[in-house]
């Protein structure tokens, strides 16, 4: 190899490896699961691991690990108990065996906007639902936001009745599940790195998701179209352990708090953008899109929202009540 191979090749180890940490650092695995690029989870990620290798340097370091690389989403909150990894930042969907509280967030048609989303998590009922889970050893830092979701599938989607028969990719959510037995899909429970190939293989027809994750993992290449739908919302909690967090020396729990309050603000107010960018990505890539007329729109609604009263136990009539007096 020539000088400037061995060159290339260390700077690229380097680069995949993270900042090397030092002896005697901090170490803070992050662990998630989509893309880096034009992603509002992978984006703001990494602006947390710059800005705390930066400012915490000698006393903390922070490695992401991006795209299911060290855990699946189904995996990560109990590798996190066991002290594996300190940070991820799963879906609200993803925690059911931990709570059912954050059902509220699948239920179909809550929220209108992720501006009503970010309101109801600001409120007293959103920060309350941070801690419920700290019995189970888990401890909600912070909502971050990617946006709302649309579906898509192997043929046209227009009226709910298109999507009789088909078998849909849901993320590990009862919610979910019952969401798609509501429009007559047939609903299967799948980690997010293992859509795409499903999709394309034929062992699911659709999915529903976000526009930077359609675009970021491509799924528009294996579906027919995406039907912008905007009929759920995909957000995230950035989690730690209870353990891992009472182990810090109060100085440097507040520092890095501050830090991920701060990324959480910047990142939080451009997530709309960035999925309008996604989208914008998957025109040019030669992606359908499909718009519905008011009337199309509000068959979807009518199949989807008597999903409502079977969670209204598990979420609690206030929380949906507190979401929707925002919502209004
Ligand atoms: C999914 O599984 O579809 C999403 O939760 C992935 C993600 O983290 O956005």
């Amino acid at each position: 190899l020539t000088a400037t191979a061995i060159a290339t090749a260390l700077t690229i180890t380097a680069g995949t490896a993270q900042a090397a940490c030092d002896d005697g650092e901090i170490v803070i695995k992050f662990s998630h699961v989509t893309n880096t690029d034009k992603h509002p989870k992978g984006i703001a990620a990494s602006l947390l691991e710059t800005r705390i290798n930066e400012e915490m340097n000698g006393t903390a370091c922070m490695e992401v690990f991006p795209n299911s690389t060290l855990y699946n989403d189904n995996k990560v909150l109990e590798a996190m108990l066991q002290g594996d990894v300190q940070l991820a930042a799963p879906s609200l969907s993803k925690f059911e065996k931990f709570t059912k509280q954050f059902r509220l967030f699948d239920l179909p048609f809550m929220f209108k906007n992720v501006d009503a989303v970010d309101a109801f998590q600001a409120s007293d009922s959103g920060q309350a639902l941070l801690d419920s889970m700290q019995r189970r050893g888990l401890q909600g830092l912070a909502y971050w936001h990617n946006g709302m979701k649309q579906m898509s599938a192997n043929k046209p989607l227009v009226s709910p009745s298109d999507a009789n028969g088909l078998k849909f990719r849901v993320q590990s959510s009862d919610v979910l599940v019952a969401q798609m037995e509501a429009i007559g899909g047939s609903p299967q429970k799948m980690a997010f790195s293992e859509v795409y190939g499903a999709l394309q293989q034929g062992v699911v027809d659709g999915q529903e998701n976000t526009w930077s994750n359609i675009y970021g993992k491509k799924f528009f290449e294996v579906q027919d179209g995406v039907t912008e739908t905007n009929h759920g919302i995909i957000d995230y909690l950035v989690v730690t352990s209870v353990d891992w967090l009472d182990s810090l020396d109060p100085a440097v729990r507040d520092q890095f708090l501050t830090i991920l309050g701060e990324v959480t603000q910047v990142r939080n107010a451009e997530s709309t953008a960035v999925n309008e960018a996604a989208k914008q990505s998957i025109v040019e890539a030669g992606g359908e899109i499909r718009q519905l007329n008011g009337e199309q729109r509000q068959e979807w609604v009518d199949t989807m929202r008597p999903v409502w009263e079977q969670f209204s136990g598990d979420v609690g009539q206030d929380n949906i009540d507190a979401a929707q007096a925002i919502n209004a």
